[in-house]
């Protein structure tokens, strides 16, 4: 089958054409977002595969099916990007990338966490203009620190689990507690209690409606003060302005982001050459305790083959059955095996 290949990165080519041409299919790739203007693209492919950022609304998804398009493989787990409705009315089928390597994300968090407990971008920095002081670089460590965990899915326990070996306790707050959390020592409770109690307080839910500003104004008055935050999820779980004047009261003793409300007008392009035109991003900038990386927690060479591999799996299950067992639109081809509660969510 030809897979038209949107918001095709250059590093991702390897992977994808190894894994199509493993799987029998051909790729054409297109550096361009999908969305309803870049739609025609895909003429005269019967599959097109997208990405986080790609616009899946109803307008995009009638022109595609117009075109002939009869599958969206998706090159990532979540899909709040995608109309499912507007999907299966136009018989276009949704397939996914449910689980990749959770370990990436958690590593990345743990990366983001341990940078700024020990102040490392700022060492290296000095270190590389032969400024050797220690002045202002006093760490933290985490061992004996609580962890609060919000979303103990996929990805939160690897990172409860890594946070275990630090020496951490875990606290949790997720509406479907894991056993293996639990195993693990996690105390269960709501967010609140979570927030008041934790040094570390690190997000994994996905972006609901009801998860959209789950941490405002309210709960990071809760939060202990000089706790850490780390956000890997999506940007939105985070209320960016009341996080900013958590950052200005001290409340928030220190923020990592790999992910950002706005994300979508900033992250995986190369803007080093502009001006920066949105103010809050400038101004999360530019206090020395926020760290921020551009939504790379997924970015591992292992992460990038599994999604190449499960998108091309995807491709071809559908290609023989018409049927796909990572489908998630039209809903009935949700795996048997699948929780389609926590689909919904993710
Ligand atoms: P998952 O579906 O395995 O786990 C999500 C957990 O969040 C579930 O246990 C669910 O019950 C829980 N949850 C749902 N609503 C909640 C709420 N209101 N409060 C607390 N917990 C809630 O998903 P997984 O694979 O662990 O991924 C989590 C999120 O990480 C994804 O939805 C995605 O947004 C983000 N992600 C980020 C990546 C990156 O590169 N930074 C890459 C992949 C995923």
């Amino acid at each position: 089958m030809q897979v038209t290949v949107f918001s095709a990165k250059l590093y991702e080519h390897p992977s994808l054409e190894a894994a199509a041409s493993r799987h029998g299919h051909t790729v054409d790739f297109q550096p361009l977002r999908l969305y309803r203007d870049t739609a025609s693209l895909a003429l005269g492919t019967p599959a097109v595969s997208a990405f986080v950022h790609d616009i899946l609304d109803a307008e995009t998804l009638g022109l595609l099916a117009r075109q002939g398009v009869r599958l969206v493989a998706l090159r990532c787990a979540g899909f709040n990007q995608v109309d499912l409705k507007a999907a299966e009315k136009f018989g276009v089928t949704v397939a996914r990338v449910p689980a990749y390597s959770p370990q990436a994300v958690a590593e990345h968090t743990l990366a983001l966490l341990l940078a700024l407990l020990r102040k490392l971008c700022r060492a290296h920095n000095r270190v590389r203009e032969g400024n050797f002081s220690l002045d202002g670089l006093l760490g933290e460590g985490l061992c004996g620190k609580t962890a609060g965990i919000v979303g103990t899915g996929k990805i939160g326990t690897v990172v409860a689990r890594i946070l275990n070996g630090f020496g951490c306790r875990l606290l949790g707050y997720d509406p479907a507690p894991s056993t293996t959390c639990e195993k693990l020592g996690m105390t269960y409770t709501d967010l609140p209690h979570l927030l008041e109690a934790s040094d570390i307080v690190t997000l994994h839910c996905p972006l609901t409606p009801g998860t959209r500003h789950l941490l405002g104004e309210p709960e990071v008055a809760r939060m202990k003060p000089g706790a850490v935050l780390i956000n890997t999820s999506r940007g939105a779980v985070l209320d960016t302005q009341a996080v900013i004047r958590g950052l200005k009261s001290g409340r928030i003793g220190a923020l990592g982001l790999d992910v950002y409300e706005e994300e979508d007008h900033l992250f995986f392009e190369d803007l080093s050459g502009q001006i920066i035109q949105d103010d809050v991003f400038a101004r999360l900038m530019t206090f020395p305790n926020v760290l921020i990386t551009g939504h790379q927690g997924f970015f591992t060479r292992e992460a990038l083959e599994a999604i190449a591999d499960v998108t091309f799996r995807n491709v071809s299950e559908f290609e023989l059955t018409g049927k796909c067992a990572n489908a998630i639109a039209p809903a009935r081809r949700v795996s048997a095996g699948s929780n389609p509660k926590r689909l919904a969510r993710t």
